[in-house]
């Protein structure tokens, strides 16, 4: 819907004072933001159909009445709009009012936008070149601590130098808005493919896995742990590089707030996060990320995430309670070695998964090349014996990629029941005969 509205945004934010900021404060319910804001306003809400032209003059006229009312007061009072559709709008010109000031950046377009930023493709005049700006929304702007970490978190991202991590090229603020600049990726996320495509193929989710694991390996041994890895935090560019974002952004805010801000939004839960952030654990290690990008995985390869629910707090509780339903149950064409790695990538205690992004990128390889991985086990009770390229690995790797292999035991169940209820039945049969004789 926002798309031809967000062609039309090309503007040079250093010329650009239609709507100067400055001449309003911060659009609050029932605050006069000022007339660049209402003047965005009103452009919005009919650029999206929300009100007609006509019914924006009624709107218009009725808060020429009442002099202390904002736009956005007098659509509400007229029905026009939803507080919800007005909440949207605000903080919708709230960034774009942001960009406006960040001078020495000439704004093309959205890109998109998540939880708690607006990303947008931008010119770095002085270099001219193409940059990605996240920018956060004023709310942050009062949380000292928070802007505190954003800044330290993205200066020391700014020193990380890895072909698969997005790179951080500046982080400031402008007025009230917080901004972070980057490198832009001309392509899509993981989570675009899986939503167009449904699931990857094994060894093209291998391959973006593996350059993932090597991003993490590189940023794990200078001490950084992403803490938020998932399939919209997975870049592919169009030449097939695949680039780790938000790098450093993700501790700046709590493991508690990010799953709030989570919470807090209709198309987002915590489906990638580990059971000891999910813990509130101080000491989140790289087996966090191991974890994150283990679901990430599971997702790509059987199209599913790995724990739905109802709401966000019973998926975290199936994180830390639920046994997984291995990843080739869901999907047979997962090979028996994958479904081994992304078992024990998903480990609930994290030191039962892989050591390091290196170990992982080790089995990806042997499990890529059709052979058994070095690190993983079978989780399987015969797993056990097992041992990495073994001969008798073969076999078992035919019996754990069937999907009955796990059907099995249950129909062996099942079967037991029915012979112990066919035999009391009989049993019941001869006694009541027995009475009635
Ligand atoms: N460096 C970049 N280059 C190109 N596009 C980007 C870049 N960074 C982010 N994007 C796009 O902007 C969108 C929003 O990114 P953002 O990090 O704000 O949220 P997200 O990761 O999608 O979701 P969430 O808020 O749930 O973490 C991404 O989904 C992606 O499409
Ligand atoms: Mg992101």
């Amino acid at each position: 819907m926002g798309t031809e509205l967000d062609n039309r945004r090309h503007r040079d934010l250093n010329v650009s004072q239609e709507n100067d900021p400055s001449q309003s404060s911060a659009p609050g319910t029932g605050s006069k933001a000022g007339a660049g804001y209402d003047t965005m306003m009103g452009r919005v809400v009919v650029e999206r159909g929300l009100v007609s032209a006509s019914e924006l003059e009624r709107a218009q006229s009725r808060q020429e009445l009442d002099p202390g009312a904002s736009l956005a007061d007098a659509l509400l009072s007229e029905g026009f709009v939803t507080t919800t559709q007005i909440d949207r709008l605000r903080s919708e010109i709230d960034s774009e009012r942001g960009t406006q000031r960040l001078p020495g950046y000439q704004i093309i377009r959205k890109l998109g936008a998540g939880a708690m930023a607006t990303v947008y493709l931008a010119k770095q005049i002085s270099l001219d070149r193409l940059v990605a700006i996240k920018v956060l929304p004023r709310r942050y702007s009062d949380n000292a601590d928070f802007i505190e970490r954003f800044q330290k978190e993205g200066r020391a991202a700014a020193k990380l130098n890895d072909p698969n991590i997005v790179a951080a090229y500046d982080v400031g603020n402008s007025g009230d808005h917080h901004y972070f600049v980057m490198e832009y990726v001309d392509g899509e996320t993981v989570y675009d493919r899986i939503s167009a495509n449904k699931r990857f193929d094994e060894a093209e989710a291998i391959a973006v896995t593996q350059q993932v694991a090597s991003a993490l390996t590189h940023a794990h041994e200078r001490g950084f742990i992403h803490r938020d890895i998932k399939p919209k935090n997975i870049m592919i560019s169009r030449d097939g590089v695949v680039k780790l974002a938000d790098l450093g952004l993700a501790r700046a805010l709590s493991d508690k707030d990010a799953a709030e801000a989570e919470a807090g939004k209709a198309f987002g839960t915590p489906f990638y996060i580990s059971p000891e952030q999910i813990r509130g654990k101080v000491d989140i290690g790289p087996q966090a990320d191991i974890y994150g990008l283990g679901a990430t995985l599971y997702h790509m390869v059987t199209g599913r995430v790995p724990f739905k629910g109802k709401n966000p707090s019973d998926v975290m509780y199936r994180h830390l309670k639920e046994p997984l339903v291995p990843p080739d149950h869901v999907n047979p064409a997962v090979s028996s070695g994958l479904a081994q790695i992304i078992e024990m990538m998903m480990s609930k205690n994290p030191a039962d998964r892989y050591r390091t992004a290196m170990e992982l990128s080790e089995d990806l390889s042997l499990v890529a090349d059709g052979r058994n991985p070095r690190f993983a086990r079978s989780t399987l009770d015969f797993g056990s014996v097992v041992t990495p390229n073994s001969n008798a690995a073969d076999e078992v790797e035919v019996v754990r990629s069937s999907s009955s292999s796990g059907l099995s035991n249950y129909t062996l169940l099942i079967l037991v029941g029915l012979v112990v209820s066919v035999l009391l039945n009989l049993a019941l049969i001869a006694m009541f005969a027995a009475s009635t004789k």
